[in-house]
């Protein structure tokens, strides 16, 4: 049973398109598989529902739709961050409708309740991250904000492993190299990256911008996507920056359905976020996740049996470009008063 709350009624009752368009505003900042943002949602004046849009799935890296679903988790956590902003508690069902898998979760208007200062601070947070690809600036994170990224990965259910040992840590490097490798010399994989990378920037509103990708991919030891097919042309990087790798780190979950990776995406904004709030910036590395055998090997080798969500790096950096996003109006429908159908806002697109 949902918990509305009468002031949470009376807000999204005299204006449910503006309410609903403010969340989901903060929903789409969130960073999605190759900036494919594969979310739709539907709002009325009692709650916003999230879907995954297939559409969007990644078929050569992520067939099972796991990234996709990070990448919404990513976006629900926006949601919920955008709601404690306005004053309200959000009331979440997860997965709330079993034959439809799409249907990821609803989020209802809950009690009122004042948000806290470390939620003000992300939700301040929320477009200044931005996904950095290269070396990081060499001083270490400080061990307080190590332990307090922990801290908001385990606030939702998921747990942030953080590799501190050399050998462990040079292991994974070279897993992430060989997928890496892989996905670099197999036609569907190029074939995928390059229709999600923009060549020319500022011409759509998905993909990645080559203007984000200023080093080149093999400039640390942790194997960037090779957006611009640097490796073909250029080899050997011209520099390569070993010590400043920053923090590598592994989310992981204990279990690893569709619940897991809902919760490994909000677990992965809420600590994006938090680094953000500190000047900290992430890159993310997650090819040997989208290979079976090697994501395997990470999972027996390195974690015990926790199930590899993300594999990160974090540190320090200059702010890169920005990344573009569809306008709230392409992924939000209103749910008609008269009887189910949704009305869709804005130009139809896909
Ligand atoms: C599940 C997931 C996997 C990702 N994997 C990578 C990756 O392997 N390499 C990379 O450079 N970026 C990766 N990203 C980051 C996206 O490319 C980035 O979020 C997107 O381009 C939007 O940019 P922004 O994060 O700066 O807003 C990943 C993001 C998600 C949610």
């Amino acid at each position: 049973m949902e918990t509305t709350s009468t002031k949470g009624l009376r807000l999204t009752a005299a204006y449910p398109y503006h309410a609903a368009n403010y969340l989901v505003r903060a929903a789409i900042t969130a960073p999605s598989l190759h900036n494919s943002q594969p979310w739709l949602f539907i709002g009325d004046r009692t709650c916003l529902d999230l879907y995954a849009n297939p559409a969007r799935q990644l078929p050569a890296a992520d067939p099972d739709g796991r990234e996709l679903v990070i990448g919404c988790g990513a976006a629900l956590f926006n949601v919920r961050l955008a709601m404690r902003h306005l004053g309200f508690r959000p009331d979440v069902r997860v997965c709330p409708t079993r034959w439809n898998p799409a249907h990821l979760a609803r989020i209802g208007w809950g009690p009122f309740g004042r948000a806290g200062a470390n939620e003000e601070l992300m939700h301040h947070a929320l477009r200044a991250r931005r996904t950095h690809r290269g070396p990081f600036q060499s001083p270490p994170l400080p061990q307080r904000l190590v332990d307090d990224l922990r801290r908001q990965a385990r606030a939702e259910g998921a747990d942030l492993y953080v590799v501190t040992d050399g050998n462990v840590r040079g292991h994974l490097a070279e897993l992430v190299r060989e997928a890496e490798t892989i996905q670099r010399t197999d036609p569907a994989w190029r074939a995928e990256l390059y229709h999600w990378t923009q060549e020319f920037t500022g011409t759509r509103l998905d993909g990645v911008p080559l203007a984000t990708c200023t080093y080149h991919p093999d400039c640390v030891p942790f194997a960037g996507r090779d957006f611009l097919g640097l490796s073909a042309t250029m080899p050997d990087p011209p520099e390569v920056w070993s010590e400043h790798t920053g923090l590598v780190a592994v989310l992981t979950t204990c279990y690893d359905t569709r619940v897991e990776w809902l919760q490994a995406g909000q677990a992965l904004q809420r600590l994006l976020l938090h680094a953000a709030a500190h000047r900290v910036s992430a890159a993310f590395h997650t090819q040997p996740l989208e290979l079976p055998r090697l994501r395997a090997q990470v999972r027996a080798g390195l974690l015990f049996g926790q199930f590899p969500q993300m594999i990160l790096r974090l540190g320090h950096t200059r702010r890169g470009a920005p990344t573009p996003r569809r306008p709230a109006t392409d992924v939000l429908r209103m749910r008609s008063e008269s009887g189910g159908g949704a009305t869709r806002l804005g130009t139809p697109r896909r």
